[in-house]
């Protein structure tokens, strides 16, 4: 099997549009891997944090990452997994999706070195019978290859209320106003930023998300997944 024949389907966009949310659902509906490049930018910002590399610091950064071990869902469904400095092996899935995590990775995203050093380990992820992968450059530089590329829109009003209410949900005491700041802030980083900007693919298939639940996103991109032929596994 040539890796040519793995089908791809990357889901980008902003923060808070539910990339998450559909490509854990697709990936299961398709029996496909799973790619969330965004947990990548996130536990680097937070082990390079707690190993007190400062966010512009790019060789440290580069040379944390490059010595960095990561385990992917191994525990459980999502878990994120690294050796510390003193070699224990930590689990740090809850730190890793704290907003403050997000933020550090917008900033340490920005660095080019970087985001070249992840390009193989992103790439690895594809696999028979096909990947799922979700973040901001997943169908303009990861996978340009992919065979339908969805970009989730929604506007930043919904988008930030459906993070307030995820967090609140999950218990976390949150202030809208500083969401919405936090949450411009990050997507002006990324959308702005030399290295892979978040944008549109030109083939890209933009589904506006704020009038659609989860479960419609997920059924409008498996009739499109239908449409193409597109193997389940
Ligand atoms: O998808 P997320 O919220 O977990 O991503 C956290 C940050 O990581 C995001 O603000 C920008 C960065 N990121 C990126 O630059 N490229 C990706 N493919 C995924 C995430």
């Amino acid at each position: 099997m040539n890796i040519n024949d793995i089908p791809v389907i990357t889901i980008d966009g902003p923060s808070g549009t539910g990339k998450g949310t559909l490509a854990k659902s697709l990936s299961k509906a398709l029996g496909w891997f799973l790619l969330d490049s965004g947990a990548l930018y996130r536990v680097i910002g937070y082990t390079a944090q707690i190993a007190g590399i400062r966010f512009y610091d790019i060789p440290g950064i580069c040379q944390h990452t490059e010595k960095l071990k990561m385990y992917f869902g191994e525990k459980e469904e999502g878990s994120v997994e690294v050796i510390d400095l003193s070699g224990q092996r930590i689990d740090i899935t809850s730190e890793i999706r704290l907003e403050e995590t997000g933020l550090l990775a917008s900033k340490i995203a920005v660095i080019p070195e970087l985001r070249r050093i992840l390009l193989g380990r992103q790439r690895a992820f594809k696999k028979m019978p096909g990947l799922v992968a979700d973040g901001r450059d997943m169908g303009t530089v990861v996978f340009p290859e992919a065979t339908l590329k969805v970009f989730l829109a929604a506007s930043a009003w919904t988008r930030s209320e459906r993070r307030y209410k995820q967090l609140i949900n999950k218990g976390v005491n949150v202030n809208i106003d500083q969401l919405i700041h936090q949450q411009e802030d990050r997507d002006r980083r990324d959308r702005d930023r030399k290295a892979s900007p978040l944008m549109e693919a030109q083939d890209a298939w933009i589904v506006q998300t704020d009038t659609l639940t989860a479960d419609q996103v997920l059924e409008l991109v498996l009739k499109r997944v239908n449409e193409l032929g597109l193997e389940t596994g």
